[in-house]
């Protein structure tokens, strides 16, 4: 159960219309919550927010693309009058993937705002209200992938390696001021998003990640930061922050080409 009186009583779920946001949306509608829900398709957005209604929750709903220039300043407006004291960035998949010389470098640049440029203003802006009332968190979805450089999802992989970081260095800076900060690492997960793109979800051996358990297990995590990595997934994550760069890279470069077929 998330602790509505350091949470609530509104959370903001960046990417909360399917998959795991969603969960979060269903899990925090289920403990009292009133939930601000950020996805571009509108469609998308209002079946997940008529479900979480249904179940008596309060939902706003912001269709936006966080690419858009005034996506940041939308949200925030969207939300102004709310206090909001959880603040979920899910939205973040990688959608162009391949080797980055040749590639279309505008691509290459709408991943890194994804995951990096917008994140930064909506952490700043919502953690900084916390801070001032002295209490809230702050979740940031991360992935394995940013455990190593890649050559299918270079980008993506540094934005998410960017976004660890700077979740830990947020979580000492925000913990005396009674934020928490925590930065979810996901493993492959059963994600609408990734069955539209063909992943397979099949390799002997992998751990697959379903989006209700994963999206549990985040919120039940929120006070045990600065990482949290999901379950099964921690030894991968250990083998991937060793030393011997060359040959995890290489191993793990293989273990994508695998995963999304190339
Ligand atoms: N699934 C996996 O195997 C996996 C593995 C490791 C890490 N992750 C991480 O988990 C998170 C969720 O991934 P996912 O597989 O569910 O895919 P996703 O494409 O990040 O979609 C998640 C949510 O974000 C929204 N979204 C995507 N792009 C957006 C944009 N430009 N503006 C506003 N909303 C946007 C989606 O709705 P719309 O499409 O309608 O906008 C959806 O509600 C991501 O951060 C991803 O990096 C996933």
């Amino acid at each position: 159960m998330t602790d509505i009186a350091k949470y609530g009583p509104w959370a903001v779920i960046v990417g909360g219309s399917e998959g795991v946001g969603s969960a979060f949306a269903r899990q925090l509608a289920g403990d009292g919550f009133g939930v601000v829900l950020v996805a571009r398709n509108a469609e998308r957005l209002e079946e997940t927010a008529s479900e979480v209604r249904a179940a008596g929750a309060e939902v706003r709903t912001v269709p936006l693309d966080l690419l858009s220039e005034t996506a940041v300043a939308d949200l925030i407006a969207a939300t102004d009058d709310l206090e909001v004291g959880l603040l979920i960035l899910n939205a973040g998949a990688n959608m162009h993937g391949g080797p980055f010389v040749g590639s279309d470098l505008d691509q290459q640049q709408e991943v890194l705002a994804l995951n990096v440029l917008r994140q930064l203003p909506l952490v700043h802006h919502f953690a900084g209200k916390m801070v001032e009332r002295q209490r809230g968190g702050v979740m940031l979805v991360g992935s394995l992938s940013g455990y190593n450089g890649s050559p299918m999802e270079g980008i993506y992989a540094a934005s998410k390696s960017f976004l660890r970081i700077f979740s830990e260095g947020l979580w000492v800076e925000c913990k005396p001021k009674g934020v928490d900060v925590l930065h979810l690492v996901l493993g492959v997960t059963r994600t609408p998003a990734m069955e539209r793109k063909g992943l397979n979800f099949d390799i002997p051996g992998m751990a697959v990640g379903e989006p209700d358990d994963v999206a549990a297990q985040g919120l039940s995590n929120l006070a045990n930061g600065p990482v949290s990595i999901v379950e099964g997934n921690e030894q991968t994550a250990r083998w991937k922050s060793g030393a011997d760069r060359a040959k995890i890279v290489q191993q793990a470069a293989d273990a994508v080409a695998k995963i999304v077929g190339h």
